[in-house]
């Protein structure tokens, strides 16, 4: 498990980090060990069974989920990573009861007015969309703004110290290698965009939006989200690692800035929680608080369209087993048909797949950006052999 560092980390007893270890070992056998030998008895079994059948291969995502349903290496794997991902929740429980009175006092430290850097504005008039309030995604007790007492901030807390434990230490260590490796990038491959101000959409704790600020210090950078116990967290989070962030309380899809007045509107694994109709507004919304010349980019899981039968399917497993029920119409639409239709010319469409800075190592993903942009059909499923970001989006 991945020991965050940061102030407001939940000080946990022996038991309950043994209890995290194993969890985030569970996974890591799992999404590693078990996913390899699935693709084996796929390649080995359940495919030439289906062509046998069929004359054929499948021909997408759905078919291969349908044949290889009923194989029980396949029930086995799914059963287990349902079970891991509501240990990873239930692992964090017990040290966050204990420490809650002592998270709200450290965060209303943090965040005293006069002391902080950055800002934290709430809007208690807001109604949270239904997409974020009537379910638990990822089978995240609470959801991201479940709220028991006044001032809340335990659903960040769970979010923070259950992704430590969900990503086995492939977040990087303050789980930002997302943020970090693109916001990186964009300033080596972008030099000219300088931008001033910068636009985080679903940005629930803060983790990838604080990368930002590192890479461009000058510019002032807002995350806005739904969910207020995340934003007190991510605010109080960020406070603690010194930057200056701003937290607003907003939905994407009607967003209360004014016309033109971002130079970056970035987003990262947030779209595929947001169903289609909401999709399409958050985008017209990223067009019109864009300045002219500036960049919407959008990190997220690569679309069916660009990947291999098994890799959709693959993929899709959330969407069917983990209490997503946006993922798989999300990455059913063609990204740059979405960025069309919000107004973006599609002659500046853009997407490419970059290496993650933490698992590659700084080398490796400086040389990516010295070299032109887009996607590998070799690369853009690969599920294995490391860690790469996928990232559309398209200049105003
Ligand atoms: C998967 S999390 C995003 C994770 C984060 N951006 C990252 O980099 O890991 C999705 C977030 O989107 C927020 N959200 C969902 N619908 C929203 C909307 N319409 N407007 C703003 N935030 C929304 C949720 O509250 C949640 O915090």
């Amino acid at each position: 498990m991945l020991e965050l560092k940061h102030e407001l980390k939940l000080a946990k007893n022996r038991d309950e980090k043994a209890r995290m270890n194993f969890v985030s070992g569970l996974r890591a056998h799992v999404l590693n060990d078990m996913a390899t030998g699935m693709r084996a008895v796929w390649d080995a079994d359940v495919e030439p069974a289906f062509r046998r059948a069929r004359g054929r291969g499948p021909k997408d995502g759905p078919e291969v989920h349908k044949a290889i349903k009923p194989n029980e290496y396949f029930k086995f794997y799914s059963s287990l990573r349902v079970t891991a991902q509501d240990m990873v929740w239930q692992s964090v429980f017990p040290p966050l009861e204990r420490n809650r009175p002592a998270l709200k006092d450290k965060a209303a430290k943090l965040g005293r007015a006069g002391k902080a850097r950055g800002s934290l504005t709430l809007d208690p008039a807001l109604e949270v969309p239904r997409s974020v309030s009537a379910i638990d995604v990822h089978l995240m007790a609470g959801n991201y703004d479940g709220e028991y007492e006044e001032g809340d901030l335990a659903a960040g807390a769970l979010y923070d110290n259950g992704l430590a434990v969900f990503s086995f230490g492939l977040m990087g260590q303050n789980l930002d290698d997302i943020g970090q490796s693109i916001a990186g990038f964009i300033k080596l491959k972008y030099p000219d965009l300088k931008p001033r101000r910068i636009l985080d959409l679903g940005c629930t704790i803060g983790h990838n939006t604080g990368s930002w600020k590192d890479h461009f210090p000058e510019a002032e950078v807002t995350g806005i989200d739904v969910a207020a116990p995340c934003l007190r967290y991510a605010h109080a989070r960020a406070e603690a690692q010194g930057r200056a962030v701003h937290f607003k309380q907003m939905d994407a899809q009607s967003l209360g800035f004014p016309d033109a007045s971002f130079d970056v509107v970035f987003s990262s694994m947030f779209l595929h929680e947001v169903p289609r109709k909401g999709i399409e507004k958050i985008m017209a919304e990223a067009y019109r608080v864009l300045k002219p010349g500036g960049l919407m980019l959008h990190m997220e899981l690569p679309p069916n369209s660009q990947l291999s039968p098994y890799d959709a399917f693959y993929l899709d497993w959330d969407g069917a087993y983990n209490n997503e029920p946006f993922y798989k119409p999300f990455r059913d639409c063609k990204p740059e048909e979405l960025c069309w239709r919000a107004g973006f010319d599609p002659k500046k469409y853009l997407q490419f797949v970059i290496p993650s800075i933490g698992w590659y190592g700084e080398q490796v993903w400086r040389e990516a950006a010295t070299r032109p942009i887009g996607v590998d059909n070799d690369k853009t499923g690969r599920l294995t052999d490391g860690i790469l970001w996928y990232c559309f989006g398209a200049f105003k």
